[in-house]
């Protein structure tokens, strides 16, 4: 969808969005087309339940007296309410309101409550932004829907005195909203067309941008000694990968590179210990991880951040066949620790193992942030609401919790501790890669820790979050794109010169 911004004028044509306060207060806009159109807005609003309370709406169809298709009043509450993520949720209705109506174009009038227009201007770009965050849609393998089903609305206008301002600020927004359906895209496709060897190509699409990208094949990594992760690959035809990505947005700074690093499975049968059929489909998007890796990486590079950031993503597929990993295999990690794999299906974590060691152990980073579909356990405990946090450095959990807020991507932190570390303490090697049932989400995040020599390190085990089974504002159902946002705001608020 195309977004654009204009100062305030009536459009000619599509819908008309205006706000309306709570109490059914008109502001100047709404009062004005109240009087043109010989009182419809006063009559539609005595005839409902619509009283401008924040985010409700009401449409009026064809309106005498303007060129408008339609209005569509915006429930504003109390005007204090418009925040950066308040005007994002706004766009995000309107579009969902808007999307199907048969109009191709609409026009949100965005008005001060006292002449407040710098955070006018800022707040249209959001609107913009949360708009253009909902429209996205994957529908290239519908090839029989009909016209008749498809969203029409292809172009939002958000008007504001302070119109080049907006389009200035919505610049970088639409590069990171750029990062966000990348990642989007990744994760909603399939087993068959996103694996390793093609999950790494549309990471080296982003040299593009001036990522360098680098890509490590089996026999690099064998080389390396990633025995944790060749594992795990070993069951697939598929050649595992791993990328390395280097934004280098920063290039006189001494300060060392921030470090993103994501799991990415692109598909999980479990391996030998293989997962029941009902469902399974779903992991499909066990490369979450790595898709949201891969989807900073262009936020970041598209807006030119001013930050070094390196971007690791481990490649591979978690099959059964001839050649897989057994239960009770002993494998020997890049770091040189040995782990018995009791259990095939948790992969993640032993993918993330040589990640997360290759990324300390090359790149001395400032800190290590790993994304991960990797339990099960993690939707147990906190649904689809947060992302589970895991971290032993106060400082970067409550930059996250603040940025998580901020963005309407929210973390929860959760425990770590040496009781929970011991089980996973075993009588064959080192360790082995599950502990019991109980904290299932603690004693795999204890597991990555083993493998971060104690470089500050953040583990957010996202797999009640990469798939949103229903619509929210700013995220249409499938794959969310969670962790771009939050992770491109962690950088520009604390990370760039
Ligand atoms: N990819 C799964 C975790 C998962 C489950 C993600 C459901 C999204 C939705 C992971 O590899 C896995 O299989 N974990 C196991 C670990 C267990 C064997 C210790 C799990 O959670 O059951
Ligand atoms: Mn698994
Ligand atoms: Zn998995």
């Amino acid at each position: 969808m195309k977004i654009g911004f204009a100062k305030p004028e009536l459009p000619k044509k599509g819908a008309l969005v205006v706000g309306v306060m709570e109490d059914r207060k008109f502001g100047a806009v709404a009062a004005d087309l109240d009087l043109r159109t010989g009182g419809a807005l006063t009559r539609a609003l005595e005839a409902s339940r619509f009283t401008g309370k924040a985010h409700k709406t009401l449409l009026i169809l064809a309106p005498y007296g303007v060129d408008a298709s339609r209005i569509l009043l915006y429930g504003m509450g109390k005007p204090e309410d418009m925040a950066p993520g308040w005007a994002e949720e706004m766009g995000g209705n309107v579009y969902a309101a808007l999307a199907g109506s048969g109009d191709t174009e609409a026009t949100i009038w965005l008005e001060a409550a006292e002449g407040k227009s710098e955070a006018l201007a800022i707040a249209a770009a959001h609107a913009g932004y949360g708009a253009l965050l909902r429209s996205y849609r994957f529908d290239k393998y519908r090839t029989k829907e009909k016209a008749d089903d498809k969203p029409t609305l292809k172009k939002l206008t958000v008007l504001v005195e302070q119109a080049s301002t907006a389009k200035k600020l919505f610049a970088d927004l639409e590069a990171v909203a750029e990062g966000v359906f990348l990642t989007r895209d990744v994760v909603s496709e399939p087993g068959n067309i996103i694996y390793p060897e093609t999950l790494a190509a549309v990471a080296e699409g982003l040299s593009e941008l001036g990522v360098e990208v680098q890509v490590l094949g089996q026999k690099e990594m064998k080389k390396l000694g990633m025995g944790a992760l060749l594992g795990v690959a070993q069951g697939s035809v598929r050649e595992p990968k791993m990328v390395i990505m280097q934004w280098k947005g920063a290039p006189k700074s001494k300060e060392p590179p921030l470090a993103f690093i994501g799991k990415g499975v692109t598909f999980d049968t479990g391996g030998i210990s293989i997962k029941p059929a009902g469902g399974m489909e779903e992991m499909k998007w066990d490369m979450g991880g790595s898709g949201t890796v891969i989807g900073l990486m262009k936020a970041l590079a598209g807006r030119k951040a001013k930050a070094n950031v390196i971007g690791i993503v481990g490649l591979v597929e978690n099959m059964p066949d001839g050649n897989a990993q057994r239960p009770g295999d002993i494998v020997t990690s890049m770091s040189g620790q040995t782990i018995e794999v009791i259990n095939t299906d948790a992969e993640g974590r032993l993918v993330l193992a040589d990640c997360l060691w290759y990324c300390q152990d090359r790149f001395k980073p400032r800190f290590m942030i790993d994304l991960a579909t990797l339990t099960g356990a993690i939707i147990v405990a906190l649904g689809h609401e947060h992302a589970g946090m895991f971290t032993g450095d106060d400082g970067l959990a409550d930059q996250l919790s603040a940025c998580g807020r901020e963005m309407g991507e929210t973390v929860w932190r959760m425990p770590l501790g040496d009781a929970y570390d011991k089980e996973l303490n075993t009588d064959s090697a080192d360790m082995k890669n599950v502990g019991g049932r109980p904290g299932g989400s603690v004693t795999a995040a204890m597991f990555l820790k083993r493998f971060t020599n104690d470089v500050p390190w953040v583990h957010l085990d996202i797999a009640g979050v990469a798939w949103a089974y229903k619509d929210k504002p700013i995220v249409p159902k499938g794959a969310s794109g969670f962790g771009v946002r939050l992770l491109d705001r962690l950088v520009a608020a604390h990370y760039e010169s």
